[in-house]
């Protein structure tokens, strides 16, 4: 019941979230994706959350199956090149990996893949920043507001008057959260960002040497973002030391499994379902989730919540990771990436399965409780329910 209210509550402060976020969105300046994550994808009603309204092993499976199947042959988008390492890697690795609450693994593909996590770090960080120094920090300090601009904009720090740093989900949000975490030196500010990783996905997470290299070398852009951010005096330590530990953060290899465990840790309210472990608190998981949903795929975040329904991070490497609160986290990993910088393939995939299990945040049958006979729901909150395969 508790966890019924719970998900209740993350639904429709998503859907605020949402509706605040559209502005922003519409003021991007940049092209539009060329592709979208899902036009074919068929809506179930979101499933109740009593255990009988769960899909079943096989049903989980086959959905992650169904996608890897439909979407492998996808051959739409094109790897990073502004990061010279990630133009060499494999275009057709493809990989899904779904971990739920009760710490369920389920996979296809190339789940168990190293790829670089780079702006799926973002979400994490912020996470720890948020737990050490409280929210009301990061609201005033950096914004939680979309920009709907590029990940990488400069613009957006012009424009933004209030937050120069727009939000911690884009690059100067981002660099501002690894310079605010508390520490007294780079390295021990460092081991901080590492183990927060490590205890978000139930594993050790190592640093690509190659990546760490190749993005030092040619992170001219970001340079610029954190030289004006300096001159706006928002960065909570020196800009050579912020930057490089974005970038070392950026480098980290993750695979899509341990990426789902990470995501389903902030679906369980922050702890990970895996290993037990409490790594953020739940309001600090709940006030992510919402970032992920506002601005996790940049310019094109409305277009993904539209289509998908669920809060979620992309990053360069081609990795995405959608969370269902309450329920699960999915992740997956391919390469080619569309306008926005979004996997192209990533996004069909799993906008396909979330849509296929029901757990489209945004769908609800009217009437579905008195069919159900469950009762229970409000007059003002439509029961969900999720047809039979
Ligand atoms: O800072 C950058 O540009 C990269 N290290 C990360 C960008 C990124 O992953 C954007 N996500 N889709």
């Amino acid at each position: 019941m508790k966890l019924a209210l719970r998900c209740r509550r993350s639904w429709l402060f998503c859907m605020c979230l949402m509706a605040l976020a559209g502005p922003g969105i519409a003021l991007a300046e940049s092209p539009k994706a060329a592709t979208k994550p899902s036009d074919t994808a068929s809506t179930a009603a979101r499933p109740s959350q009593g255990d009988e309204a769960m899909p079943t092993e096989t049903e989980i499976q086959q959905a992650l199956q169904k996608a890897h199947q439909q979407f492998r042959g996808t051959k739409e988008g094109k790897n990073a090149d502004y990061i010279p390492y990630l133009a060499t890697v494999n275009p057709n690795l493809f990989g899904l990996a779904l971990v739920t609450v009760e710490g369920k693994v389920y996979t296809v593909g190339d789940a168990t893949s190293p790829f670089p996590i780079e702006s799926l770090s973002k979400p994490f960080t912020l996470a720890r920043l948020m737990d050490e120094v409280g929210a009301k920090k990061v609201e005033d300090k950096i914004g939680v507001d979309a920009t709907g601009q590029p990940f990488n904009s400069i613009v957006a720090i012009e424009m933004n008057e209030d937050h120069r740093a727009g939000n911690p989900l884009v690059n100067a949000g981002a660099i501002t959260s690894v310079s605010m975490i508390p520490a007294a030196t780079p390295e021990a500010r460092w081991k901080k960002l590492s183990d927060n990783f490590n205890d978000f996905a139930g594993a050790d997470l190592p640093v690509n040497q190659e990546v760490y290299k190749s993005e030092t070398e040619t992170n001219t852009r970001n340079q610029s973002i954190s030289a004006l951010l300096d001159s706006y005096k928002v960065l909570g330590s020196p800009r050579e030391q912020a930057l490089d530990l974005y970038t070392r953060q950026c480098s980290v290899n993750v695979t899509a499994t341990q990426l789902a465990t990470m995501g389903a840790t902030l679906a369980n309210g922050g702890t990970n379902p895996v290993t037990g472990k409490k790594v953020v608190s739940p309001d600090t998981a709940r006030r992510t989730l919402a970032l992920m949903a506002t601005n996790g795929l940049y310019e094109s975040t409305g277009e993904w919540l539209y289509q998908a329904g669920v809060p979620a991070k992309s990053g360069v490497g081609g990795g995405i990771v959608a969370v269902v609160p309450g329920r699960y986290a999915i992740a997956a990993f391919s390469p080619p990436l569309d306008k926005a910088g979004n996997s192209v393939r990533s996004q069909r995939a799993i906008s396909q399965v979330v849509n296929s299990l029901g757990d489209n945040l945004y769908a609800a049958t009217p009437g579905a409780a008195s069919q159900q006979g469950t009762g229970g729901a409000g007059r003002d909150e439509p029961k969900k329910t999720r047809p039979s395969p």
